[in-house]
């Protein structure tokens, strides 16, 4: 079976990452998509044409086909041909879509973060769960082949027992008139939603559960509803520690070391830069009593949205589980409700339980 996909919010992501990678995978085919502006809907679906695969890669196929364009949500749900939807409309818009495609029976791929509030989160869960489709979050940095390499390391105990973790990922992000992610009821908040939940992922799939959470948020340099500094302190279930920075006030002119993720054992360390690569491509150096080992991975690597594509498959269609459930999403998202809580109380918050500490 090919997982025939419409995507519901034909915008920027969708046009510079999941098209292509829909192209690229195998298996894969995007039939229609949707945005409200129904001639930029129809520019979308004319550039990005059906591909034939080569063993070099995707090429536009020799064919006036274009795929579909629609201007409302409900018109591209009914189209039969679809059984999976991508769902990458701004956030407070995930719960909605992702919801509606529960009910029209298609499987579902959500952008992050997956919903406004955790409560969202469980109601898409749910919804998804009770109309037997699959609802996958997507986090595609766990599929950045650092990432994976990192996972191994550790599981090998290549740094002995890990008892901190560092994450940032951080750029200057002003408001602009064209950008919604400063409007909290749409994005649901600055940073913190938008790039500390990519972090907050990635530790938890390399370092496991969150239990708690101390947090500073701040609009310290513009004016804006929405924090631009967030620092989070975490105690993770395994007891080491860990920080996630995330700014939108700070200027990154290096994201390779910058925007960099480190983890420390009792036998090394290991420090990978830069996390959103959306080619695998960066460092990664293990630095342990034996030396440094090198595992930099040059551009042109594993396309993670790819890989996550071919995983999606492997349990719509397949028997394989859904590698990033909703109570994946729910869990980080969890996280954020809970650093947001604590950096407005002033103290720490034990995920999942809104009580000072
Ligand atoms: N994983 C990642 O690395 C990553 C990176 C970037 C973004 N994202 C996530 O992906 C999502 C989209 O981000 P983006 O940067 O692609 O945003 P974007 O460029 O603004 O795209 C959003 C799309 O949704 C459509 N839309 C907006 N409001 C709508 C509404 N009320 N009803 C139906 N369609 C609507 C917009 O088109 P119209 O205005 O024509 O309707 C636009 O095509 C966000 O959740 C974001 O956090 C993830």
């Amino acid at each position: 079976m090919t997982v025939l996909w419409g995507i519901l919010g034909a915008g920027k992501i969708a046009d510079r990452q999941m098209a292509p990678a829909i192209a690229l995978a195998p298996g894969h085919e995007l039939v229609a998509v949707m945005r409200r502006d129904l001639a930029a809907a129809q520019r979308f679906a004319d550039t990005h044409v059906k591909y034939e695969r080569t063993a070099g890669g995707a090429h536009r196929a020799n064919t006036e086909l274009a795929q579909r364009a629609y201007d409302s949500a409900d018109a591209l749900l009914a189209d039969p041909q679809i059984n999976a939807v991508y769902v990458a409309t701004p956030p407070h818009l995930h719960a909605q879509h992702t919801i509606l495609a529960a009910q029209a029976g298609k499987h579902v791929l959500c952008e992050k973060p997956m919903a406004l509030t955790a409560a969202e989160a469980r109601q898409m869960i749910e919804i998804c769960g009770a109309n037997g489709v699959a609802l996958m979050i997507c986090y595609y940095q766990r599929f950045n082949a650092r990432h994976q390499r990192i996972k191994e390391l550790l599981a090998e105990g290549a740094i002995g027992q890990v008892t901190a973790a560092r994450i940032n990922f951080s750029e200057r992000f002003p408001p602009q008139p064209e950008f919604w992610h400063h409007d909290p009821t749409i994005s649901g908040g600055g940073p913190l939603m938008d790039l500390a939940t990519h972090c907050i992922d990635l530790l938890r799939y390399l370092c496991g559960p969150v239990e708690s959470v101390s947090a500073l948020a701040d609009a310290l340099v513009d004016e804006s509803p929405v924090e631009d500094t967030a620092t989070l302190l975490l105690r993770l279930a395994n007891g080491a520690q860990a920080v996630v920075t995330t700014h939108w006030s700070t200027a990154n002119h290096d994201p390779e070391r910058f925007n960099q993720l480190e983890i420390h054992g009792t036998e090394g360390a290991i420090v990978a830069a830069p996390i959103q690569a959306k080619d695998s491509a960066g460092a990664l150096q293990v630095m342990t009593a034996d030396g440094i080992q090198d595992y930099a991975v040059e551009p042109g690597g594993p396309r993670p949205h790819v890989a996550l594509l071919a995983a999606f498959a492997d349990a719509v269609v397949g028997d394989q589980p859904i590698p990033i459930p909703g109570e994946e999403g729910l869990a980080g998202l969890a996280v954020v409700e809970a650093a947001y809580e604590s950096a407005q109380a002033g103290c720490r918050i034990t995920v999942g339980h809104i009580s000072c500490q």
